[in-house]
């Protein structure tokens, strides 16, 4: 059932904008006027994505930068590890992001879903 979910206006072209339904969130997504519904959360490791950026048709994670299209909810890019970081002396502590970045390589990055999405009278509407 598409409900009411923002006015066309509330959202700037490649602004992201929470909304939540029928026990889902999901992310509204303005890509050059034309709206997107995505699950709100990263099919990497479930950061939400709201908080992210999007560029085109392309939302970036802002965890690890896993990246998604906000068209078929595919996951085109997986996630990037955390830099290596020079700064600690202690040995144990040098060791932990490389330890990181082998536990993530093991995490596989799923699609995301997309919802049904239509715009009347001004307003977005959503079946979530
Ligand atoms: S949680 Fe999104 S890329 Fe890791």
């Amino acid at each position: 059932m598409f409900v009411k979910m923002a006015k066309e206006e509330d959202l700037v072209d490649g602004g992201l904008m929470l909304i939540s339904g029928n026990g889902k969130e999901a992310v509204l997504c303005n890509y050059e006027g034309k709206f997107f519904a995505i699950e709100r959360r990263c099919g990497h490791m479930n950061a939400p994505l709201e908080m992210g950026t999007l560029t085109g048709y392309i939302l970036t994670c802002p965890m690890h930068s896993a990246q998604f299209s906000i068209i078929t909810g595919e996951a085109l890019a997986g996630p990037v590890p955390a830099p290596q970081t020079q700064v600690s002396t202690a040995q144990k502590t040098e060791a932990i992001p490389g330890y990181l970045a082998t536990l993530m390589s093991g995490i596989r990055t799923e699609n995301v879903k997309t919802f049904p999405l239509k715009v009347e009278n001004g307003w977005i509407l959503v079946d979530l």
